[in-house]
């Protein structure tokens, strides 16, 4: 595989040179070139960037140099990708690292500043395959880092780097699911023990041990993971993202609605909530939704308290109440609860009998030792 490197800072990309990388070039697996992007320059500074067409901070990179280092680089091969790494691209994930394992040729072109001009990436894009890529929901201070990540995530896959096949395949994310925990020797150290099923020599023991241990792992750290829980219908419950708020918000004002008239109005604290409220708490809590047809019809939001899993807002839109989605919402927020949690904890209105009725169903009993908030109740549940 060829890699190029488009960049102000040849030397940052130093580390292609050393481990894994530098093992792969050595073997004839990878041949690498790193570009100083200046070398396309016609000024006496050097010039590769300016200020930004209206206005703003920071300068933009310049389109001309990189224009004409594609031209010198030939880029524009079929089975290459220029890559640009971007904190607005699409994320690096496994499965994207294993597709650009694939290509003969992958450019990186490394952007500094506020960016660099979108005519580059549209060019490129004429020219041949074109992947924006972000290493994560954060800003490096460049795309260098980023490359470099991204390099190691792909060559590390091509065919030969790695002996042991059976390494690649166990490891985190394939098979979507993060990795059990590992242990070597020595069987005790600092009075902790390795788990005894990993010593027991039982074979479908211990790949049941890990495979477990990955899920639980999993649903503590990477819920948005997990493949999503189904209606019956095959719709899926998800994760809601920001900008479900204004959705959320409305289906809320309707739920609760029917709570204030068979409760106190004053006593029922999500009918008085505005959006940035919903805003603020979506950022707090773990909260998922349902979509029919492309409408938000159902959330729930749950948060650890101690060792309990508090449980709240379940709301149905009022037309497609009585269908069992409460009761399948319940169910999924049950089954996401971190390791820590021990038992589920609920409130809704005193005078919610309907609710009431459905949670005793859902084996939730009323806590009279426990003071509620002024007009709730609460109710609790040991988690099997
Ligand atoms: N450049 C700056 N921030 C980045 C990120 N998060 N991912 C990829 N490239 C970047």
């Amino acid at each position: 595989m060829r890699l190029d490197y488009l960049t102000i800072f040849p030397d940052y990309l130093a580390p292609l040179d050393l481990s894994l990388p530098g093992k792969a070039a050595e073997g004839g697996l990878i041949d690498v070139r790193v570009h100083d992007l200046r070398t396309w320059t016609h000024d006496r500074h050097r010039t590769v960037d300016d200020t930004p067409y209206g206005g703003g901070a920071g300068m933009v990179m310049r389109p001309e140099p990189f224009g004409e280092a594609f031209d010198a680089l030939g880029v524009g091969a079929p089975d290459e990708t220029v890559v640009f790494p971007t904190p607005s691209g699409e994320p690096l994930t496994q499965r994207l690292a294993a597709e650009l394992a694939g290509r003969e040729r992958l450019v990186f072109v490394c952007g500094r500043y506020e960016g660099i001009d979108q005519r580059v990436v549209d060019h490129a894009r004429d020219r041949t395959d074109v992947r924006e890529i972000s290493l994560g929901d954060y800003v490096l201070n460049g795309g260098e880092v980023a490359a470099l990540a991204i390099t190691e995530a792909v060559v590390r896959l091509l065919p030969g780097f790695l002996g042991n096949a059976e390494s690649l395949a166990e490891e985190s994310h394939e098979g979507g699911l993060l990795e059990a925990p590992a242990y070597t020797k020595p069987p005790v150290w600092d009075g902790r023990a390795v788990p005894d099923v990993l010593r027991s020599g039982d074979h479908a023991a211990i790949a049941a041990w890990r495979r477990e241990e990955a899920v639980r792992r999993t649903v503590e750290r990477r819920p948005d993971l997990l493949p999503p829980s189904v209606l019956d219908d095959g719709t899926p419950i998800v994760r809601a993202v920001p900008a479900d708020a204004g959705e959320i918000f409305t289906l809320q004002r309707a739920c609760w609605v029917q709570e204030a008239l068979v409760n106190d109005p004053a006593e029922v604290p999500a009918l008085h909530e505005e959006l940035p409220d919903v805003q603020a708490w979506l950022e707090r809590w773990d909260t998922y939704v349902v979509r029919r047809a492309g409408r938000l019809v159902g959330a729930v939001r749950a948060r650890l308290e101690g060792t309990a899993w508090d449980i709240g807002r379940i709301m149905v839109a009022p037309d497609l109440q009585g269908a069992g989605l409460g009761r399948a919402l319940l169910e999924h927020v049950e089954r996401v609860a971190p390791a820590e949690a021990t038992s589920y904890v609920l409130f809704t209105g005193a005078g919610s009998v309907r609710n009431q009725r459905i949670y005793g169903k859902a084996g939730y009993r009323l806590r009279r030792d426990v003071e509620p908030p002024p007009g709730a109740v609460v109710l609790t549940k040991r988690r099997r």
